[in-house]
């Protein structure tokens, strides 16, 4: 490898032991999403460039500033999906499925891409799990999701993950308060570009993060004052299931997420130990991105959780144990005539789904014992010429240092039996 060749700026390798956490963080996301009745769904980590421009909207940084966006071979205008809701709604467009049962419940995991200012927690290219429930605008689906969410960070123990919630209106509702918002924001000391934006989208405007904006924008008209009685009415359903379910949240009328296609319910779940980047999740509904890509109108709501952030996010409250990942079995060969023995006992007991692993290199006793203690197994299988010649193997307990002598034919299921012993031990401990 050339010397200075390294990861691009803004992206970072995962090495174990943190690759483990991520695993593991991402796999329980996903297993909650299931739980609540969300299907698997994976879609290209390109689209044609258009889907991003038309769903998530032109006056967000993600689509001015943030896309990497490539001409192919073939003269195709692609990007790198920055975010994955519109990547989904095309492929329920694409596939029929909102012709099907409703409401069309999917969750993915993946790689996004956005080429933002790197810092800590912000990188360009990052990990989420998403879910989508897409076909219905019943509010309890809004519930759904936020619950989820909110159980995912608290079994992952997570303490200090609050919820922000607004609700945004839609076409019915939001030109008045938009009307209202603009005349607001006319009277404001606000720089071109921000003005050029007012124009776009003046909601863009809210969620501006420079102080002397934000001083500015404290008597700002909010949403609230404007919601529609259907929409105040969907809003207060959430709230109540979400207090039924006992989740707390932080009434947010300035919120307004930084992608364009949001109506009414708009939450996002911020840690307070991530400085800047607090936001560890967002979403909300989306009942107008379908027909932005040229579908029917249909309702649809979701979120997606930052992997990242969220390992972040536990580290800060001291959650990550620096244990490195571990098998529970190691076996030491003594001699190149055991090795092949300890390979075929570590394959056969890998066979029979014990996590097995074996030091190689032809290492002596004290090292292979130090790789054995290194490896963090329960046991270890210390295969000497001495031993084999009586077709025997020493099975050692790693914590207690004790040791019998176990039959070739016995050492799948003596090692079974063992590490069975151990974990029900541990348990009632
Ligand atoms: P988002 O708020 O842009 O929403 O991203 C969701 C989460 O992804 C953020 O809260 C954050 O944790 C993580 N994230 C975003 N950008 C970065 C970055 N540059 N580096 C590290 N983490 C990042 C969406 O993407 C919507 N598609 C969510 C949604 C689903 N809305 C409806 N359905």
């Amino acid at each position: 490898m050339a010397e200075n060749l390294r990861a691009p700026k803004g992206t970072f390798d995962l090495l174990p032991p943190q690759g483990d956490v991520f695993l593991r963080v991402r796999e329980l996301m996903g297993q909650y999403a299931q739980r609540a009745g969300y299907g698997y769904i994976e879609t290209p980590t390109f689209e044609d460039t258009s889907l991003f421009v038309r769903g998530v909207g032109e006056s967000t940084d993600v689509v001015a500033k943030e896309m990497y966006s490539f001409t192919s071979k073939g003269d195709d205008q692609l990007t790198l999906r920055p975010e994955g809701t519109a990547s989904v709604m095309r492929a329920i467009l694409e596939h029929g499925l909102h012709k099907g049962a409703l409401p069309v419940k999917l969750w993915y995991s993946g790689s996004f891409y956005r080429y933002e200012r790197p810092q800590a927690g912000r990188y360009r290219h990052f990990s989420q799990v998403g879910a989508e429930a897409v076909g219905s605008d019943d509010p309890t689906l809004d519930a759904e999701l936020i619950i989820t969410a909110m159980d995912i960070f608290s079994s992952l123990g997570l303490q200090r993950v609050s919820l922000l919630l607004n609700s945004l209106g839609d076409h019915t509702d939001r030109p008045a308060y938009r009307d209202a918002l603009v005349a607001f924001l006319d009277t404001l000391d606000l720089d071109e570009a921000t003005r050029e934006r007012v124009k776009l989208n003046p909601l863009r405007v809210l969620d501006d993060k420079r102080a002397d904006v934000k001083e500015q924008l404290v008597n700002a008209p909010v949403m609230a004052d404007f919601l529609s009685e259907a929409n105040q009415e969907h809003y207060d359903t959430v709230r109540s299931l979400l207090r039924t379910a006992g989740v707390e949240w932080i009434e947010s009328p300035h919120l307004v997420r930084g992608l364009d296609y949001y109506t009414r319910t708009a939450f996002e779940f911020v840690h307070d130990g991530l400085g800047s980047q607090s936001a560890v999740g967002g979403g909300g509904r989306y009942d107008g991105l379908a027909s932005s890509i040229g579908g029917p109108d249909i309702a649809a709501v979701g979120w997606a959780l930052g992997v990242d952030r969220t390992i972040l996010a536990m580290q800060a409250e001291g959650l990550l144990k620096e244990s490195a990942s571990s098998v529970d079995v190691f076996a030491v060969p003594i001699g190149a005539e055991c090795a092949a023995v300890a390979f075929d006992l570590v394959t056969q007991l890998r066979r029979a789904g014990v996590s097995a692993d074996l030091a190689v290199d032809g290492r002596g006793l004290k090292g292979a014992m130090k790789a054995a203690d290194r490896s963090g197994a329960t046991l270890a299988l210390v295969i000497g010429e001495r031993d084999l010649a009586d077709g025997s193997v020493q099975l050692k307990t790693m914590e207690t240092g004790e040791q019998v002598s176990v039959p070739l034919a016995q050492v799948v299921s003596d090692v079974i039996n063992t590490l069975k012993l151990s974990k029900d031990g541990r348990n009632q401990q």
